[in-house]
């Protein structure tokens, strides 16, 4: 794993931006994995910009995202569709048709699992994915204990995640429970990663993820197994890591 630790939020975003960049000039028809959540939102304003200024295109591009919310309908104002409508899709060229997230409403939500792995596949597998990380850990919507052979699968929110997400909601009662999530093979099955974490409340599941057991418990650890990773980690989410007892295991960039 490549770890880059930043100064701030502004420069995580900048930094996974020029990634995307970088993979968009190299192959223009990448299979994206997108996130949703706080996150990524400053990534895909970099991109933003970037299209605008002419720099990437992203007409051959396809793009699948990590999970959503099972029982919101895709305009409900907190769907992960809709986030992706509003923060990213309908301002980029990215076409229509090739914009993939699981649908929460289906009538048969473990068909639509199996259904939305086997289009994965069917697109060549995801080229670059980029993932945000839950304060227990968790990657998508993969909460602790889940297996890591899981593929695109109904999963069953924590407590602590209900909790984080219920500042979206008018009230928590109307967080939904359950969500449809890319699995922990599936996310292990992009070709490469970014992981983002910013702010001082990550910092637990960074330290955990970077230093503890490779284990279902915290599922962001499984990447420490993947050979192609990119943390792009700001201060504050790095200040509980051992830099110099990192640096045996991983190569690390500090901010300059
Ligand atoms: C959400 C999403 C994850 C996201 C995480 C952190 O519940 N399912 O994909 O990475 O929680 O969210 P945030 O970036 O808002 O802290």
């Amino acid at each position: 794993m490549n770890i880059i630790i930043v100064k701030d939020y502004e420069e995580m975003s900048r930094k996974a931006a020029h990634l995307f960049v970088a993979q968009l000039l190299n192959k223009p028809n990448s299979v994206l994995g997108l996130a949703t959540g706080s996150t990524p939102m400053g990534l895909y304003k970099e991109l933003i910009r970037f299209y605008n200024e002419g720099m990437i295109s992203f007409k051959s591009a396809t793009a699948f995202n990590l999970d959503e919310y099972v029982g919101l309908e895709k305009e409900h104002p907190q769907s992960y569709w809709r986030f992706m409508q509003e923060n990213f899709f309908t301002k980029v060229d990215l076409p229509v048709e090739r914009q993939f997230i699981p649908s929460g409403v289906a009538e048969d939500i473990t068909l639509e699992s199996y259904n939305y792995d086997k289009k994965i596949t069917s697109k060549g597998g995801i080229d670059l994915q980029v993932l945000g990380i839950g304060r227990n850990g968790h990657i998508g919507f993969n909460e602790p204990d889940l297996k890591f052979e899981a593929r695109t699968h109904v999963v069953k929110l924590d407590e602590q995640t209900i909790e984080d997400n219920a500042r979206f909601f008018k009230d928590i009662s109307l967080v939904p429970t359950l969500a449809i999530s890319m699995g922990v093979k599936t996310i292990m099955q992009s070709r490469s990663i970014i992981l983002l974490a910013s702010g001082k409340e990550k910092g637990e599941a960074i330290m955990k993820m970077l230093s503890g057991n490779i284990t279902p418990e915290l599922p962001a650890s499984v990447l420490q197994l993947h050979p192609s990773v990119t943390a792009i980690i700001d201060l504050a989410a790095a200040s509980m890591l051992d830099i110099a007892a990192l640096e045996d295991l991983y190569q690390i960039s500090m901010p300059s």
